[in-house]
């Protein structure tokens, strides 16, 4: 049976350190959706049409990975696609307490589903999307830790 596991996050924007994961996550699952989370309450820079958009974009020529939007429960979308596993980045200590939080409360929700984590090259340990967007609309150069689509999608923000 092929094993098909979610990447679920904000993605807002998608970076290299995602980029990452699930670059590792493929060497070890035969599918991976990657799920951005449809959040009203939560003010983000791109919309999910946007969002989607890098995502479809960057990973166009590989047909293991799919790109999805949820709402609701990660467990809930993940039982509806038939994905039995949670991956998630863990970047330093600094992330550990609300993966542990979310995973406790994923596994209580519905102990089917496992979750998984996986650490980033050193290179892109340091990097988030909030620092990616700070550092960018400060001027400064944030090449290498983006996709280049993505920099022309941060460019076009700052036109506005
Ligand atoms: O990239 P992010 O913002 O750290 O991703 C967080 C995400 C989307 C994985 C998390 O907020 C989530 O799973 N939201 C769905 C709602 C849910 O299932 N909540 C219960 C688990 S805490």
């Amino acid at each position: 049976m092929n094993s098909l596991a979610i990447y679920p996050g904000s993605f807002d924007p998608v970076t290299n350190g995602h980029i990452d994961i699930i670059d590792k996550s493929l060497g070890i699952f035969d599918k991976i959706v990657v799920a951005i989370i449809v959040n009203p309450s939560k003010k983000t820079l791109f919309s999910i049409k946007e969002r989607e958009m890098m995502l479809k974009s960057i990973f166009k020529d590989n047909e293991k990975i799919e790109i999805r939007s949820f709402e609701g429960l990660l467990v809930d979308f993940a039982t509806l696609i038939g994905a039995d596993t949670v991956i998630r980045g863990l970047r330093a200590v600094s992330d550990f307490e609300y993966e542990f939080q979310m995973a406790l409360m994923n596994q209580r929700l519905n102990p089917k589903i496992k979750s998984v984590y996986l650490m980033p090259s050193p290179e892109f340990s340091f990097i988030s999307s909030s620092i990616i967007k700070e550092v960018f609309f400060f001027g400064g150069d944030i090449a290498g830790l983006v996709p280049r689509g993505v920099v022309e999608f941060l460019e076009k923000k700052r036109e506005v």
